[in-house]
């Protein structure tokens, strides 16, 4: 079977570190024999610029297609000013909502190499790893009504959920956690939120379905805190869509550098959406200097949880360790003993570790 893999490189470095995510896949296909086809898409500016729409209907027709999408980033300076439905980011909403990407999952791992790079001590940070699973189509961002009232004096935004959007996401945060160290907390604020009852309440539930996985529960308030104080205590996260944003930027801060962080989008059943938590980076895109390190282990997630192929997406994850660990590094990152290398070079050093 071949995989059929669709790029959407995007804009600013996007488009020069998804070919770094390429030539890593191509890697695995010699050393494994296991066939990837790609085609490429326009989204965010380029689409704007190619199409005048930041989501051209052949593309989400493609994703749709596809087995899995690998996406780079979009925006820029140059789009900035436009009407909101000819901005960059439109693109982005449009495909994880056509694809129904109800959970978003964000693996934070410091390096031991790296952890000079993170503001916090790093005693701290040493050994943590981690993985935030967020809902990503629900709650406060898209509950109705959202709107001000009384001549503008007042406003509500309403954090609606059904039993079943709630049910989902907790369901693949436990088997994420079946698939690391069986070890998942549920970050809510039951003790003021109705929704965050019900959100409980289902995880004491589904608790008889997953034996081997233990479970706490941690408000909200308190995960901020914990996560930045003794962030190895945790495992698996879980959690709304808005508490998930807010922990997960909160924990990009562990590994040092955005340019290490790969994120999976996932649906139901179908395909899932793979990106670097990174922007476009405009200035330093066109340089060649960019990072290539989350995307590259984004294009892992996407082997592992589309393709159920373990021990190729170890095999990128370990080749990544390795060269890190052996002091090279781009100018993102800032190593005193280490060796400063490109896009291209960092992509051939990991190729070659594959
Ligand atoms: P950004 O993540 O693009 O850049 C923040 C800083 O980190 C910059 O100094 C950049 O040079 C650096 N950086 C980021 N990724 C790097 C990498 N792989 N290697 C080396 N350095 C890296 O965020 P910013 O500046 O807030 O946004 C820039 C543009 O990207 C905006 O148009 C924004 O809307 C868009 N954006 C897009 C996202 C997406 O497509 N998912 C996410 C975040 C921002
Ligand atoms: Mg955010």
């Amino acid at each position: 079977m071949t995989g059929k893999i669709v790029l959407l490189p995007g804009d600013g470095i996007g488009a020069e570190v998804i070919y770094a995510a390429k030539d890593v896949l191509e890697a695995i296909t010699k050393k494994y024999n296991k066939p990837f086809e790609f085609s490429s898409y326009d989204i965010g500016g380029v689409a704007i610029d190619n199409h005048n729409t930041p989501l051209p209907d052949e593309t989400v027709k493609a994703c749709k297609n596809a087995d899995a999408v690998l996406l780079g980033a979009v925006g820029g300076p140059k789009w900035d000013n436009n009407p909101s439905d000819l901005r960059p980011e439109r693109g982005l909403l449009g495909i994880r909502k056509a694809l129904d990407l109800y959970a978003n999952l964000r693996p934070v791992k410091g390096f031991k190499k790296l952890l000079h790079a993170s503001p916090l001590k790093e005693e701290i940070i040493q050994g943590s790893d981690l993985l935030i699973v967020r809902e990503l189509t629900g709650g406060l961002y898209f509950g109705q009504p959202s709107e001000r009232f009384d001549n503008g004096n007042a406003v509500v935004d309403t954090l609606a959920y059904t039993r079943k959007e709630m049910e989902r996401i907790i369901d693949k945060a436990f088997q994420s956690a079946e698939l690391r160290n069986k070890q998942l907390t549920s970050v809510d604020k039951a003790n003021v939120l109705e929704s965050s009852k019900l959100w409980r309440e289902i995880v004491e539930e589904k608790k008889a379905d997953y034996p081997n996985v233990t479970v706490d529960h941690v408000l909200v308030d308190a995960a901020a805190m914990k996560l930045i104080t003794n962030p190895t205590q945790f495992d698996v996260i879980v959690t709304e869509n808005m508490f998930g944003d807010i922990l997960s930027d909160e924990a990009s801060v562990l590994t040092g550098s955005l340019g290490m962080l790969p994120s999976a989008s996932l649906a139901e059943d179908g395909v899932g959406l793979y990106e670097p938590a990174h922007g476009s980076a405009p200035d330093i895109a066109g340089k060649g200097i960019a990072n290539p390190i989350a995307m590259i282990l984004s294009a892992a997630m996407m082997l592992r949880y589309s393709f159920n192929m373990n021990e190729e997406a170890q095999a990128i994850e370990d080749a990544v360790e390795k060269i890190v660990n052996q002091n090279y590094y781009t100018a993102d990152l800032k190593n005193d003993n280490g060796e400063l290398v490109n896009t291209t070079e960092m992509t051939q050093l990991i190729v070659d570790a594959i």
